[in-house]
């Protein structure tokens, strides 16, 4: 009887472990849960990185442009206008439980959750800066363009500093 219910038991925590080998390999099982949203830690985390690397683009765009000596207007204004777009919403890409301790590589801080006014205030100022400057784009003056791009630069700096590890 006794060896009976030890024999189970066995049997039902080899179940549950060979179920969570059963996920992805190499796949923590944090990584696997569904978020609010409807994507998984994992699929929210490669979305954000998604976004931030076609941020980088579009930066790398319009600093490439201000750099040349004769600037392809075209090229800024649409890099510009697609910043906010890109960015939408970037306060809500950091759900509990997408940080470090997921097990998914990523290069959120967990600060980013320790701090979340803070954090938010950062991507606040970034909006701010990334509105000046797609409104800067529309008028042509380079001049105009080059500070407000500047000053959204600095307001990437100022998050990455604090709230980006190397992940
Ligand atoms: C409010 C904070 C914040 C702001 C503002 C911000 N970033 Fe980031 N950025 C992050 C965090 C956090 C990560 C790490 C995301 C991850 O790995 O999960 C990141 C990652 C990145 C990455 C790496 C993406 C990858 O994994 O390949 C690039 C490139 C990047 N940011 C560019 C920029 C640029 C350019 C700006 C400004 C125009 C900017 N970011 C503004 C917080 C910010």
């Amino acid at each position: 009887m006794k060896i009976r219910v030890i024999l189970s038991l066995c049997l039902g925590l080899c179940i549950i472990a060979c179920g969570e080998e059963a996920a992805e390999p190499g796949a923590t099982v944090e990584a696997a849960v569904t978020l609010a949203n409807g994507r998984t830690v994992a699929e929210q985390i490669e979305y954000r990185k998604g976004q931030y690397k076609k941020l980088g683009g579009a930066f790398k765009t319009i600093s490439d442009a201000l750099k040349s000596g004769s600037p392809d207007m075209a090229a800024i204004q649409a890099a510009a206008t697609s910043v906010p777009e890109v960015t939408e919403g970037m306060v809500d890409w950091f759900p509990a439980g997408t940080g470090p301790e997921s097990g998914v590589k990523t290069g959120a801080s967990a600060k980013i959750w320790a701090q979340p006014d803070d954090f938010a205030a950062k991507v606040t100022a970034f909006e701010t800066a990334a509105a000046n400057l797609a409104t800067a784009a529309a008028t042509g003056d380079i001049g105009a363009i080059s500070a407000a791009f500047g000053a959204t630069g600095g307001t990437c700096k100022g998050c990455h500093d604090v709230y980006k590890t190397k992940g």
